[in-house]
């Protein structure tokens, strides 16, 4: 039980479990990892698909077409799928003020060219989604950067993408993950709610959406299942990095599971059953105290901790007790239209309402909340 398999969709970054535990107060604390050991390992494991930076691919082998064959040839061999790719406009010093808002026009382009060629990669790869995580754009200080013009710039780049993606008729679409700070004091598009705003200003856009990440919205003190709903609503989820974080702090990039529990199993329901049908990518860094073999164990550990609460969900829906408890909080009253089909504001006059008698009635939701509690401490079901 709880042994993972290809149809689970489970992929991972090469970046993961490559961490070599490099931080900004210690030096790397594993050795590099090879690119196709990765993909070997995660095939083992049970792992659907894997995913990658253009630099990551270069890890041990700087010869760059040899090393894009080595790890194409690795996906042939076990069947991985490669479902995301990405790039980094990040590592590099010549980012230090960002890729596509950077002050310095000339960063600017040399940013859009690391993409357009990764971009042609991915789509060689089969690669669906293109994820933009925007690191280093932003600042530290309000004098540095024009927000507004920076917007505009970030637009732009995603225009020209889009428009190089449809005339080499590539089934990709980009993803955009935000982030509210680290490594910079400030990024742009912060949360969910910022970059689904941007995206609706944006040339196509159908054919971008989001990456949000567990951690990221957590950093900023928000519901990441809420985040995640309203993704779904728009129409937006196109990908989803998992992890676990505990609250407002750095990015901690912890094993699915091991930061917000009672969050994870709520956004496990809220995929399982919102509609959600693409990979469930882990975006985790394995702890810099963990050895070469301890990094499998907690690749492992990501999609053991998600099956286990797949299973939570499923028994907590199907439990009659929580049925009777989602009734008396009327959780299912919320999807009737407020006016019925054919009625018309005037209707609402005709209602013998008693604002008094409703007040009195309360939800309870407290024990609707405590048998989702007891279904995940494993005390039911
Ligand atoms: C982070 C980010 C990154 C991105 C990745 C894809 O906080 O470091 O989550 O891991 O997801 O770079 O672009
Ligand atoms: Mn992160
Ligand atoms: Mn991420």
């Amino acid at each position: 039980m709880y042994e993972p398999t290809p149809d689970d969709r489970f992929t991972f970054g090469l970046w993961t479990v490559g961490w070599q535990a490099r931080d900004p107060f210690g030096d790397a604390a594993r050795a590099p990892l090879d690119p196709v050991k990765s993909v070997h390992k995660l095939a083992e494991l049970g792992a659907y698909g894997v995913t990658f930076h253009d630099d990551d691919l270069v890890a041990v082998d700087s010869d760059r077409d040899r090393a894009i064959a080595s790890f194409r040839k690795a996906v042939a061999e076990t069947g991985l799928k490669v479902p995301m790719a990405t790039t980094n406009l990040f590592t590099h010093p010549v980012f230090r003020d960002g890729a596509f808002t950077s002050n310095d026009r000339d960063v600017r382009r040399h940013a859009l060219r690391k993409v357009l060629r990764n971009l042609d990669l991915a789509a060689s790869l089969g690669a669906q989604t293109y994820v933009c995580w925007g690191g280093r754009e932003g600042a530290e200080s309000d004098a540095a950067k024009d927000v507004r013009a920076a917007l505009g710039r970030y637009k732009e780049a995603l225009d020209l993408l889009c428009s190089y993606v449809r005339e080499r008729g590539y089934d990709l679409r980009f993803a955009i993950e935000p982030k509210p700070n680290e490594p910079r004091g400030d990024i742009l598009l912060p949360t969910i709610g910022h970059a689904l705003a941007f995206i609706g200003e944006l040339e196509h856009p159908e054919m971008v959406g989001l990456n949000p990440e567990v951690g990221h919205e957590q950093m900023a003190g928000l519901n990441f299942v809420h985040g995640v709903a309203q993704s779904l609503w728009h129409g937006k989820l196109f990908h989803i990095d998992l992890n676990g974080q505990h609250g407002p702090r750095f990015d901690q990039d912890l094993v699915f599971g091991h930061g917000d529990v009672l969050s994870a199993f709520f956004l496990v329901d809220l995929l399982e059953h919102g509609g959600y049908d693409g990979p469930r990518h882990f975006d985790y860094k394995p702890a810099r105290t963990e050895d070469a073999a301890d990094v499998w164990v907690s690749a492992a550990a990501n999609m053991r901790t998600y099956l286990i609460l797949r299973e939570k969900a499923r028994r907590f829906r199907a439990d009659p007790e929580v049925r009777e408890a989602l009734r008396a909080s009327r959780v299912d009253e919320l999807a009737l239209p407020t006016l019925n089909r054919g009625e018309s504001l005037a209707d609402l006059w005709d209602d013998d309402f008693d604002p008094d008698a409703a007040a009195a009635r309360g939800y309870h939701f407290s024990h609707l909340n405590q048998l989702a509690l007891e279904h995940l401490l494993g005390v039911r079901g």
